[in-house]
């Protein structure tokens, strides 16, 4: 059985759908998930949502024994979190982070990013499709990909 995807998302995201539309789009979480695994049968998807930070830095932890890449929406946590940031700097897999909005075309602090300097590539402003593009992006770099 080949190791999972991680997929993990941080504080309000289980809003997505009603939450500020205008900017993060109509489809909920469960849509972008859904997606996700119509794109990866073959390899399997440990899809995850929290309001806490905690449990985000426990789940990085796990990720970090047990994923192959993760792909991670740390929505506000993104911008001040140097727990996430520490416990993203140990991992030896590719981090791919997402976000639908491009926070770096909003309000000044949106502007401030932990994560982006541990990740291996940042997706923004493309919205549940920069999910899609994550998923390609990590099955490619990750052991899974080949190429
Ligand atoms: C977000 C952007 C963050 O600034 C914000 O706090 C979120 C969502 C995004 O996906 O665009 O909750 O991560």
């Amino acid at each position: 059985m080949s190791k999972p995807v991680y997929v993990l998302g941080g504080p309000n995201l289980n809003l997505l759908g009603t939450r500020e539309p205008e900017i993060y789009g109509r489809d909920t979480l469960e849509d972008i998930h859904a997606r996700l695994k119509g794109l990866s049968p073959a390899v399997p998807l440990v899809l995850r949502q929290t309001n806490s930070e905690g449990e985000l830095v426990t789940w990085v932890q796990e990720a970090g024994r047990e994923a192959c890449a993760l792909i991670l929406n740390a929505a506000a946590y993104t911008h001040t979190s140097i727990a996430l940031h520490d416990a993203l700097k140990t991992l030896k897999i590719p981090v791919i982070e997402v976000h639908l909005s491009n926070p770096a075309a909003r309000e000044a602090f949106r502007h401030v990013n932990y994560v982006a300097p541990v990740a291996t590539a940042t997706i923004a402003g493309l919205g549940a499709y920069g999910y899609e593009l994550a998923l390609g992006a990590a099955l490619r770099l990750s052991s899974q990909g080949g190429s």
